[in-house]
C-alpha cells in the first residue's frame, strides 16, 4: 500500500501548485488526476481561451492595418489551424507541469480519487482500485459549466464553453447567454473573427460582479464593434432557427429572438463533487461547494479542499494562492500570499482588471471615499497604438488617501493591476503611488495621471 503525507485529487491550478509547494516543503506528495494535468485554466479556460483570443485579435488587427500604412490583403482565418495552434499551446504547458512534477518527485497517478475513509483515497483507474494512505488531503477537484433549465439548452449547437473552445467550424452568428466574464470574452473572441454577436444577460448589466462603469463602457465598446447586447433580459426558450440553425426567445423590453449557428451557455459554474466521497462520508456541503474555514479545512479532519470546488472567487490564481497556502498551514508555515486582495481580470479588448473596492463599495462599507479616473484618450501609447477607449480609476479614503481599490479598462490592464494589488498588500496612499516615475510613452504612464489630479 503506498504511503503518502498528501494525497491531492485534482491535478488544476489549485492542486498542482500545492503539489509543488508540498514537495519543496519536504512532504511526500501524489497528485491524483483522471484527465489531463492542469485542470480546468489549461484545457478548457484561461489558456485555450487567450490563445484564441490572441490569434483573433491579431486577424481583427491585420484587418485595420491600413490605418498603419500597411496593406494586408486576402487576409483569412482557419479555425482548425486555429485549434491546432491553441492545442500545441496547451500540450506544451502540459508538458511543463508534468516536468516539474517529475523533478520534484510528486508521484502523478492516473485515476478518480475518492475519499473512502480518514487518511484513505481510493484511485481507480478502469478495472484496477487501489488504497492510498496520506496524512493530509486536499480537494482540487474544480468547478463544470452549469446548464440552465431553459427549455431546448440540450438540442444540437447548444454549447458550453467546453465544446465551443474545441469548436473547428467558422460560426458566423454566435448568440450568448450570459454576460459574465465568460460570456464577454467569447464575444470578444467571435466578434473579432467578424462574427455577428448578441449577447443576452438577465442581470441589468454586463459583468455584475464588476463595477457598472466598467460594465457600461463595455458594452458601449461591444455594441460599436456590432454586437446586439440585452441586459435585464430573460430567455423563454430555445428552439430550432433559420438556416438550419438556432432561435433563442427572450424578453427585454419586449420579446425579442436572435437568430444564430450556435447557442453558448456561459451562466456560471458548478464545483465538482460527484463521486468524490465513499458512502456515508460528507464534509459540510453548501449550495454544493465544500465549505473551508481560513485555513481551507472541511469539516472531515485532515481533508482541505482549495479552488472552485469551495466556490467563492473562481480564479486560476486564487486557487493556486489558496493550494499554496493550504499546504503550508499543513506544515506548520504562515501563509506567503496575501488573500486580501484578489485581482480580477477579464481578457477582452481592451482588457478590463480591477481589485480592491469600487467607490460604491468603499462608501457601502461607510468609508469616506473618493475616486479620480483618467481617460486613456489623452495617453501618448493608446493613440499611437489607436486602442480604443479606456481608463483608469483608483479610489481612495478621502483623509488620509490611502489606496481602496482600482479599476482599469485598457491595454496591459491585466499587467498593470499587479502595481496596485501590490498597493493595496503595503497599505500605499495615492501620494506614495505617484512617487514613482513611471515610463514614457507607456500605458501605465495613465496611473500617474489618476493619481496626481
Ligand atoms: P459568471 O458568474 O461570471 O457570469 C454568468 C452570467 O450569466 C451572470 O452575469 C448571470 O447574471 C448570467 N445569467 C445566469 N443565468 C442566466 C440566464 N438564464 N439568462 C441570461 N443570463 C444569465 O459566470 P461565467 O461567465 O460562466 O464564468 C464562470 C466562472 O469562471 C466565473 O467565476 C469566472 O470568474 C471564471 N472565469 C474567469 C475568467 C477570467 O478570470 N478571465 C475567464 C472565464 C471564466
Amino acid at each position: 500500500m503506498k504511503e503518502y503525507d498528501l494525497v491531492i485529487i485534482g491535478a488544476g491550478p489549485g492542486g498542482y501548485e500545492a503539489a509543488f509547494e508540498a514537495a519543496d516543503l519536504g512532504m511526500k506528495t501524489a497528485l491524483v488526476e483522471k484527465d489531463h494535468l492542469g485542470g480546468t485554466c489549461l484545457n478548457r479556460g484561461c489558456i485555450p481561451t487567450k490563445s484564441l483570443l490572441h490569434g483573433a485579435e491579431l486577424y481583427r488587427k491585420m484587418r485595420e492595418a491600413s490605418l498603419f500604412g500597411i496593406t494586408a490583403e486576402a487576409i483569412s482565418y482557419d479555425p482548425g489551424k486555429m485549434q491546432e495552434r491553441k492545442e500545441d499551446v496547451v500540450l506544451q504547458l502540459r508538458q511543463g507541469i508534468e516536468a516539474s512534477a517529475k523533478r520534484k518527485k510528486v508521484d502523478i497517478l492516473r485515476g478518480v480519487g475518492t475519499v473512502c475513509g480518514e487518511g484513505s483515497v481510493l484511485l481507480r483507474a478502469g478495472e484496477n482500485e487501489e488504497i492510498l494512505k496520506t496524512k493530509n488531503i486536499l480537494i482540487a477537484t474544480g468547478s463544470r459549466p452549469a446548464v440552465p433549465p431553459i427549455p431546448g439548452a440540450q438540442l444540437k449547437g447548444v454549447v458550453t464553453s467546453d465544446e465551443l473552445l474545441d469548436c473547428k467550424e467558422k460560426i458566423a452568428r454566435l448568440t450568448i447567454i450570459g454576460g459574465g466574464v465568460i460570456g464577454v470574452e467569447f464575444a470578444s473572441l467571435y466578434q473579432a473573427l467578424g462574427a455577428e454577436v448578441t449577447i443576452v444577460e438577465a442581470m441589468p448589466q454586463l459583468l455584475p460582479s464588476l463595477d457598472k462603469e466598467l460594465a457600461q463602457s463595455l458594452k458601449m465598446l461591444l455594441k460599436k464593434r456590432g454586437a446586439a447586447v440585452y441586459t435585464g433580459a430573460k430567455v423563454t426558450a430555445i428552439r430550432p432557427g433559420e438556416g438550419g440553425g438556432l432561435a433563442c426567445d427572450f424578453v427585454a423590453d419586449r420579446p425579442e429572438t436572435a437568430q444564430a449557428d450556435r447557442v453558448l451557455l456561459a451562466v456560471g459554474r458548478r464545483p465538482c463533487t460527484e463521486g468524490l466521497f465513499g458512502e456515508g462520508i460528507s464534509p459540510l456541503l453548501e449550495r454544493g461547494r465544500i465549505v473551508v474555514n481560513e485555513k481551507y479545512e472541511t469539516s472531515l479532519p485532515n481533508v482541505y479542499a482549495v479552488g472552485d470546488v469551495t466556490g467563492g472567487v473562481m480564479l486560476a490564481h486564487a486557487a493556486s494562492a489558496q493550494g499554496r497556502n493550504a499546504v503550508r498551514g499543513m506544515a506548520g508555515l504562515a501563509p506567503r500570499e496575501d488573500h486580501r486582495f484578489i485581482p480580477s481580470c477579464v481578457y477582452t479588448d481592451p482588457e478590463i482588471a480591477c481589485v480592491g473596492l469600487t467607490l460604491d463599495q468603499a462608501k457601502a462599507q461607510g468609508i469616506d471615499a473618493d475616486s479620480r479616473k483618467a481617460l486613456m484618450t489623452a495617453n501618448g501609447k493608446t493613440v499611437l497604438c489607436a486602442a480604443d477607449r479606456g481608463y483608469i480609476r483608483v479610489v481612495f479614503e478621502k483623509q488620509s488617501g490611502k489606496l481602496m481599490g482600482a479599476q482599469l479598462m485598457c491595454q496591459r490592464a491585466t499587467d498593470m493591476i499587479s502595481g496596485f494589488t501590490q498597493a493595496l498588500c503595503a497599505g500605499l496612499s495615492v501620494s506614495e503611488l505617484a512617487q514613482v516615475i513611471r515610463p514614457h510613452p507607456t500605458f501605465s504612464e495613465a496611473v500617474n495621471d489618476a493619481l496626481k489630479q
